[in-house]
């Protein structure tokens, strides 16, 4: 095989660019701290075969009509809202993603979210350090008590049963969930419920989302979704900030339609440092850290490489998202 060009186009473990380069490929790293400019993206991914790439480049029609010569396209990430998985079809693109190796890490964050969330810690923290702990208010600072409440997953997938599992281990909840198709294992395992979106709004104390971000999910939870809440609920998102309409959440917090929220994800991404909730007392912001553990992030760069690996190699690529390239 003539020696292929791989650009990784952000700063990731090193274990994955090992195993390219000690498979004969040739790699360029972009090791700037910020993501490449699109014209840059676009430039740089004419002089190389393959990509691996973040959630922060966008890979959109424009993309792949200039970059069409590509063969593979492997992303540092399991979401992949970033990638137009039919215009790299269209070129013959093969696109794979990197999931499984986070799951555990992200409804860690979820999980610890909803606890955060709970017991307004964020805020609290933050008393102490601007100085204002100085004495104890006994009718004051009350959060809700997790145990027995029902938790409610939007999108049932190997995170989302991550948490609800989580959440039936340490606090004996309840699970429903509404999801594109029924989820069997979580069913048996945890004796969650599927139910329809709005018995899931009515009926769940915590609403945790773990679903993609695709036309279908985008602004899914509104003013009147957080409407159907209820007023003690928690809402907690760590998939994609655009499943949620933050100016609708911030009102239904505010005006107490909902209790609080946590969030790992924003829309946009950075936050602004003036946004409102991040002064709320019963919401706690995180930025994007879901799969932010040594574990995790080894495993991603390991997957990402391996994508690039099996389609060279010709081995099935286990985690190709568009199966109709490679017939
Ligand atoms: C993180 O957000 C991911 O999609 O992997």
């Amino acid at each position: 095989m003539a020696i292929k060009k791989v650009l990784v186009t952000r700063k990731i473990p090193k274990n994955g660019i090992d195993l390219l380069r000690d498979a004969g490929f040739e790699v360029t790293l972009w090791e700037k701290e910020f993501p490449m400019e699109p014209e840059e993206l676009i430039t740089s991914a004419k002089e190389h075969h393959a990509l691996l790439c973040s959630s922060w480049d966008k890979l959109d029609a424009r993309f792949f009509r200039e970059a069409s010569h590509l063969d593979i396209v492997s992303q540092f990430a399991v979401g992949y809202d970033n990638i137009s998985i039919s215009e790299a079809t269209k070129h013959h693109i093969a696109v794979a993603n990197a999931p499984g190796v986070l799951s555990n890490a992200t409804a860690d964050i979820a999980f610890g979210l909803m606890i955060a969330v709970s017991r307004n810690m964020f805020q609290n923290h933050k008393i102490i350090g601007s100085d204002k702990w100085k004495h104890n208010d006994l009718t004051a600072n009350l959060g809700i008590e997790l145990n027995d409440k029902t938790v409610g997953i939007f999108g049932l997938g190997q995170i989302g049963h991550l948490m609800a599992k989580k959440c039936v281990g340490a606090y004996n909840m309840k699970v429903i969930y509404h999801n594109r198709s029924r989820n069997v294992q979580a069913e048996r395992e945890l004796g969650a419920k599927y139910v329809e979106f709005g018995e899931l709004l009515s009926q769940s104390d915590v609403i945790s989302v773990h679903s993609n971000l695709s036309p279908e999910t985008a602004n899914t939870f509104d003013k009147r979704a957080f409407g159907q809440m209820r007023s003690q609920a928690i809402f907690i998102n760590t998939a994609r900030g655009p499943i949620h309409n933050e100016k609708d959440l911030i009102v239904a917090l505010e005006d107490g339609t909902i209790w609080g929220a946590g969030l790992d994800v924003t829309d946009p991404e950075p936050m602004n440092a003036d946004n409102p909730l991040l002064g709320m007392p019963n919401v706690c912001v995180l930025p994007h850290i879901g799969s932010a553990t040594v574990t995790a992030r080894l495993g991603m760069s390991e997957v990402a490489a391996r994508n690039i690996l099996q389609f060279y190699g010709e081995m099935p690529v286990e985690n190709l998202l568009n199966r109709e390239v490679m017939s």
